[in-house]
């Protein structure tokens, strides 16, 4: 009897969890700017459809530098190709009407198929997927993919006050493109990458941006059974990653070498969380309750089924930041859906929202849409709107704003039609609306508890003053006072929660 009733406080608690997304949805998206409609080349204010461009937010001015990827320029050749572009983003548009110029200013060069004027000074190639890092007033950009995919292995030193790039000559990794790459004080740490010839790294590098010297922190193996026997991560390309509380975290990412953007084969995608501390140099896996076997994470189904929707699915090009209390967050990328029944050879792009809480960590499904393929909805510009979505994306850049509020720039993915494409649009999510709702959400659920427990105590009374004699009556009282017990239990626990979280500061 007692453990029914404890079920039905439950499903009231799932009903107000579940009210929570939609809460998180209604607040969250605004299209602030840029285009709908896929495949828009660059403006001298604003960049082109792109994916795969790399960035770098230096929290002590609060911008953005974002570099080269895939998609289009000033130039209108019809197709899209490679970009060596610089821009910052700034959050603070310089003045209030909301247009494409106040986001983006662009630093050079124009990509260009033999113009007229040539650039003298020197610059990066045309690449997407390049490791950048900055300190101080130092960006720094290493290798990336170049044309045909060949890695490339060159480190160029941008200095922020004169504007010039100077090319290093450092030795250090092999040529690669989209590792994993953690930004962390004056250091800049990658983890794999895909090769020169499309191999699969895995490898573990960091370098000091003062004296740009590399160190090798873990060499390459090409023992494929040495990840599993060590406890370590196997090599990957793409995969999310994050800092938060000291330590570097990655999710997912492609391990198979038959790997091709262009192909979206989900042959080789992973959904396992790791860590690495970098004051010990040690991999940790997060441990997951759902995969024990290091095994399994090679067959997605099987992460599928026994995750469910637990867990993001596996995938690769996901966008990834860290909120003020140091959870982190993941949206879309390209992969597998919660859908069991679209589970297929082909990924699909996708445009969920996750979050990991790195305490208890667990992942939690905060909003977005959790079948993939889906068409953007784009409401009033600059409005957050209830209906506001931006379409399946996958290499999207992710710009950090004021407090938790971020923005989704491109990536490749569905438009508004659900048409195929580079994308420039901008979007804002501000996440503090997710953790005000859920501190409403525990105040609401208490008044909620409280009010059916001193129902069932009015009824409990009522039962009791009509039938003295019922033998029950003590039984009913006992319960209605289990009930308002219970759900001061329940409510008192989230808010426990929510302090823990703040104590998590980093
Ligand atoms: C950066 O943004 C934060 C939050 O809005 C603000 O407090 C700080 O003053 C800004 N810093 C600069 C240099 O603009
Ligand atoms: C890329 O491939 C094309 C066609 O195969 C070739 O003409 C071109 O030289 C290649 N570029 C590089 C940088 O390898
Ligand atoms: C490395 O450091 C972390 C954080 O201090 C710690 O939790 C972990 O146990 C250490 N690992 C090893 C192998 O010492």
């Amino acid at each position: 009897m007692m453990l029914k009733h404890n079920n039905c406080l439950c499903l009231i608690t799932l009903l107000l969890a579940s009210f929570q997304i939609t809460f998180v949805y209604c607040e969250g998206w605004a299209w602030i700017s840029g285009d709908k409609i896929v495949d828009q080349v660059s403006t001298y204010q604003y960049p082109g459809g792109r994916s795969g461009a790399s960035t770098w937010h230096d929290v002590n001015v609060n911008l953005t530098w974002m570099f080269g990827g895939q998609g289009f320029s000033e130039f209108p050749s019809g197709k899209p190709h490679l970009l060596n572009d610089l821009w910052i983003f700034n959050f603070n548009p310089v003045t209030e009407a909301k247009e494409k110029m106040d986001y983006f200013v662009k630093l050079g060069p124009v990509v260009s198929t033999g113009n007229s004027q040539k650039e003298i000074k020197p610059w990066p190639g045309i690449r997407q997927h390049a490791s950048m890092c900055g300190f101080s007033d130092s960006l720094i950009l290493f290798g990336g993919l170049g044309e045909n995919g060949t890695g490339l292995e060159d480190l160029w030193i941008f200095n922020l006050r004169d504007k010039t790039w100077r090319q290093m000559s450092k030795k250090g990794p092999s040529r690669r493109g989209h590792p994993g790459v953690w930004c962390f004080g004056s250091f800049m740490y990658i983890f794999g990458g895909l090769g020169e010839k499309g191999q699969i790294l895995n490898d573990m590098w960091k370098l000091n941006m003062l004296t740009l010297e590399w160190t090798l922190l873990q060499p390459f193996s090409v023992d494929m059974e040495l990840p599993f026997k060590a406890d370590l991560p196997e090599g990957r390309n793409g995969p999310a990653t994050w800092v938060s509380g000291g330590a570097f975290y990655m999710f997912g990412g492609n391990t198979a070498s038959s790997f091709s953007y262009s192909m979206q084969l989900v042959e080789g995608l992973v959904s396992d969380m790791w860590r690495y501390f970098p004051c010990n140099s040690t991999w940790d896996r997060v441990k997951d309750p759902m995969i024990t076997d290091n095994k399994k994470i090679h067959n997605h189904m099987d992460a599928e089924k026994d995750a469910g929707p637990t867990i993001p699915g596996p995938r690769i090009g996901a966008g990834s930041w860290v909120d003020s209390l140091g959870n982190l967050w993941l949206f879309g990328g390209a992969g597998s859906d919660a859908s069991l029944a679209t589970a297929s050879k082909h990924s699909q792009v996708l445009s969920d929202i996750w979050r990991f809480n790195t305490k208890p960590k667990v992942w939690e499904f905060v909003g977005g849409s959790r079948e993939g393929g889906k068409a953007g909805i784009y409401t009033n510009l600059g409005e957050e709107t209830v209906d506001g979505l931006p379409g399946s994306r996958t290499e999207m850049m992710v710009f950090p704003g004021k407090s938790d509020k971020i923005y989704i720039f491109g990536g490749v993915g569905h438009d508004g039609r659900k048409v195929d494409g580079f994308l420039n649009d901008l979007w804002s999510l501000d996440v503090s609306s997710v953790m005000s709702y859920q501190y409403m959400i525990s105040v609401l659920s208490l008044l909620l508890f409280l009010g059916v427990g001193i129902f069932l105590l009015i009824i409990g009374f009522v039962v009791g003053l009509s039938s003295r004699e019922d033998k029950h009556h003590g039984l009913m009282n006992r319960l209605s006072y289990t009930a308002v017990r219970s759900g001061l239990g329940a409510s008192g626990h989230q808010y426990k929660q929510l302090k823990t979280d703040s104590e998590f500061i980093m």
